[in-house]
């Protein structure tokens, strides 16, 4: 496995989007039996999209599933799309079908965001997520911005290079708040709810997830020094560690 190592951050190719898959899901098992064994408690933070359902599934079905205590586990969301709870197209729903369930997890550490059966508006749905954020805090907040100390964020990219629900050239690239609602999304459905950029960057380690030859043109740009603007993925740093886990596919474009 070639290992591509900057000052900034890891780039680690795997071979195809099942070893991604794996290889991630071995990785994050070992981070929340690393925090629990510093901390008492993992806190992490699901991707939505392709990627997102890939890890639980393989996480899931990993031996290593039994190193991590799973009722110790808080699971939050980079962002949901403002669908009814249940709905097909909602990043919860994909990754409880992915398994999220089977893991043994406490359902009071489960947090997921609200749609329109339990908020009025995006807006609502966003300021609930934010109480919630703040109501998982456990110590000082040294980046201010009221949220759980994250161990691990992981985001899928899209093809334009956005993390989360956070799209080049949009508004709520702007928001110095712990969530953002997130309207005329280019990236269907229009209303979502996002983690900010303050957000994802309080987490001690991000992990971007990236699988497919659609996707190398993105890596290229976020990792070659694009704007935030431009490329919102490149500009996410975590705490500790920033590691980008591509397959073959996704790093065609890297050199
Ligand atoms: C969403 C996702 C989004 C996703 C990327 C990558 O709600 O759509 O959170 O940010 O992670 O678009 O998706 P894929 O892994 O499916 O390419």
């Amino acid at each position: 496995m070639p290992l591509v190592e900057t000052p900034e951050r890891l780039v680690v190719v795997h071979r195809d989007k099942q070893l991604l898959a794996d290889a991630s899901a071995a990785r994050l098992a070992l981070a929340c039996a690393d925090a629990q064994a510093s901390r008492g408690m993992a806190q992490i933070v699901l991707t939505g999209g392709s990627m997102g359902s890939a890890i639980i599934a393989s996480l899931v079905a990993s031996p290593l599933r039994n190193a991590v205590g799973w009722t110790m586990v808080e699971v939050w969301w980079g962002d949901e799309r403002y669908l009814d709870t249940g709905d097909p197209d909602r990043n919860e729903t994909q990754a409880r079908d992915a398994g999220l369930d089977s893991l043994g997890l406490d359902a009071f550490r489960v947090h997921p965001m609200a749609g329109p059966d339990r908020a009025e508006s995006t807006e609502q749905a966003t300021g609930l997520y934010a109480r919630e954020l703040a109501s998982g805090m456990r110590g000082p907040d040294p980046r201010g911005v009221s949220v759980p100390d994250f161990d691990v964020v992981m985001l899928g990219v899209g093809p334009d290079a956005h993390v989360a629900s956070l799209f080049p050239g949009h508004p709520a690239l702007k928001s110095q708040a712990a969530a953002v609602a997130v309207h005329n999304s280019p990236k269907p459905p229009p209303d979502r709810v996002s983690l900010t950029f303050r957000s994802l960057e309080s987490a001690r380690q991000v992990w971007f997830l990236v699988s497919g030859d659609d996707k190398a043109e993105a890596v290229a740009r976020s990792l070659g020094g694009a704007s935030r603007e431009e490329a919102p993925a490149g500009s996410v740093h975590g705490r500790e560690s920033t590691v980008w886990l591509v397959d073959r596919a996704a790093a065609t474009d890297l050199r």
